[in-house]
């Protein structure tokens, strides 16, 4: 028996060898309306390393999928649909766009920027999951998470997979006001340096090149609809947000929009956020430090009567991205020698080997964990190191991974939190807060 199993798997092994299939899947680029998955980026155990175990942890999640956020439905959707609604073209005599005579949409309007059941779904699941990583932790007396109805939702959701018993665990509302200075789960809202709109212009460009050669193809097919590049990015988003709402759609079909189109669309998103809330922002560090400050602090003071084994918050796609600058992650001028951070992006070709890909960085329900391990492993001296995790793949810290599985001693981490504080500190100065009450610190962990 022994001998057959072990022949078949060679087998097996040796026919992969020889033939490699292709294989793509949209869903995983499609940049912030990507559902929720675990890329293995970079193939890291998320397993403590050995002789570690993890003795507290903090996250910073995404709300879960929604129906359709407002801008991009009003600005690419609905136009669309619009459009479709009133067009006369005889669909069925077209090829890939056949299914378009039938096709009726999934969003209705009271629907938007509400979670989805899928969201709902994989907030839960993702409760569950930590309640087996973290086996002997307290429940979390507090989540925190900012006000929007998706945000609050996507926490009660994931409190519900993560506690049998709901009334340990208090939710904590925080404002999303912009007098808040750096004390929210919003603070690019109260940062006049940030702006929502910035890359947009440098990002269309590259999205006016890609979709032309797609209106070409569509126009062969249904010359009287007159496709526009905002019609492409639409139907593109479309993909994902039909996903999580019936389980499937047939925008995100390979013979309607073959992989190129799927990377240019994701590189289009990428050189936004990229402008816009990553490493092209000299805001966006600024923006993060608070959050990475105060939890760095949670995890690393004594164990007061108030201390929770594991912190959880909740937010909107602007702050993960930056929180990653503040740390260094996804730099795509590491080992680089230089910073010059344009050239790493040009908005006329796809750099294909670029860290920052946002479906990575930034899909529904991402999250940011820092954990505190205790860990006795060989060749390293015993006691606490830390160690960051992107939707579940550890990711070494720049000048900061002496520890075991390239986790972060306590006194090299402490240097690290200095270095990072010195770069993007001081977040009223910076962002050039208007209220005279503005705060650089995130408190609302340690408040009441
Ligand atoms: C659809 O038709 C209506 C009524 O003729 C018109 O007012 C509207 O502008 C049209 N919309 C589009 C997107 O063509
Ligand atoms: C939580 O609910 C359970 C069952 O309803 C009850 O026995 C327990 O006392 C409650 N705990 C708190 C802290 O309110
Ligand atoms: C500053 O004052 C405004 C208006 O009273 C308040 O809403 C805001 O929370 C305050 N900000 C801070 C950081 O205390
Ligand atoms: C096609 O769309 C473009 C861009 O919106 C518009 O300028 C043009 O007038 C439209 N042409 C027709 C025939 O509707
Ligand atoms: C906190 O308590 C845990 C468990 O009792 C212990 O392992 C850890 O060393 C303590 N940490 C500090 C900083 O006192
Ligand atoms: C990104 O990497 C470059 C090259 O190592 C470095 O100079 C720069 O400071 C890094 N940026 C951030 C925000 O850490
Ligand atoms: C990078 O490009 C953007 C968009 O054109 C521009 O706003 C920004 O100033 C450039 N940054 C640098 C450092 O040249």
């Amino acid at each position: 028996m022994r001998f057959a199993f072990s022949l078949l798997l060679l087998s097996a092994e040796i026919v992969y060898a020889v033939s490699s299939t292709y294989k793509f899947d949209p869903l995983k680029h499609l940049a912030g309306i990507a559902p929720y998955f675990e890329p293995q980026d970079p193939e890291l155990d998320p397993a403590p390393p050995q002789g570690c175990s993890v003795t507290r942890a903090a996250y910073l999640v995404r709300h879960a999928a929604i129906y359709a956020n407002d801008f991009d439905y009003e600005s690419y959707i609905e136009p669309f649909l619009q459009k479709l609604k009133n067009s006369t073209v005889d669909w069925r005599s077209t090829r890939a766009l056949s299914f378009l005579e039938t096709w009726q949409s999934p969003i209705a309007d009271q629907d938007q920027e509400q979670l989805t059941l899928v969201g709902m779904l994989e907030a839960q699941a993702l409760g569950v999951q930590m309640s087996q990583r973290y086996l002997g932790f307290k429940a979390p007396g507090k989540v925190w998470t900012s006000t929007a109805e998706r945000t609050v939702k996507s926490a009660e959701s994931l409190i519900e997979g993560l506690v049998r018993k709901k009334n340990t665990t208090t939710l904590i509302q925080i404002s999303e006001g912009e007098e808040e200075g750096a004390n929210s789960l919003t603070p690019y809202k109260s940062c006049p340096a940030y702006s929502s709109s910035r890359g947009s212009a440098f990002s269309s460009a590259f999205g006016k090149q890609y979709t032309t050669p797609i209106i070409a193809r569509f126009k062969s097919e249904a010359p009287s609809f007159n496709f526009t590049s905002s019609d492409i990015i639409g139907m593109q988003e479309l993909c994902g947000y039909e996903t999580v709402i019936r389980g499937s759609s047939p925008f995100c079909s390979l013979s309607l929009f073959p992989p190129n189109d799927w990377l240019s669309f994701e590189y289009m998103n990428d050189l936004m956020y990229h402008q816009n809330t990553g490493y092209g922002n000299p805001a966006s560090g600024v923006i993060g430090l608070p959050w990475l400050s105060s939890t760095a602090a949670l995890l690393m003071e004594g164990n007061s009567s108030s201390a929770q084994d594991l912190y959880i918050s909740f937010t909107h796609r602007e702050l993960p991205p930056t929180v990653l600058v503040a740390m260094g992650l996804f730099n795509n001028s590491a080992f680089s020698a230089s910073n010059d951070v344009n050239a790493t992006m040009p908005n006329t070709v796809i750099n294909h080997r670029r860290a920052w890909q946002s479906s990575r960085i930034l899909p529904f329900l991402t999250n940011i964990a820092v954990e505190q391990m205790q860990c006795s492993s060989f060749g390293f001296e015993a006691g606490e190191y830390y160690r960051v995790s992107v939707n579940q793949s550890p990711q070494p810290l720049p000048g900061c991974a002496d520890g075991p599985g390239e986790s972060c001693s306590r006194s090299r981490f402490t240097k690290y939190l200095g270095e990072r504080q010195d770069m993007f500190g001081g977040f009223s100065a910076k962002c050039g807060t208007k209220n005279g009450n503005s705060t650089d610190v995130l408190g609302i962990y340690t408040a009441g």
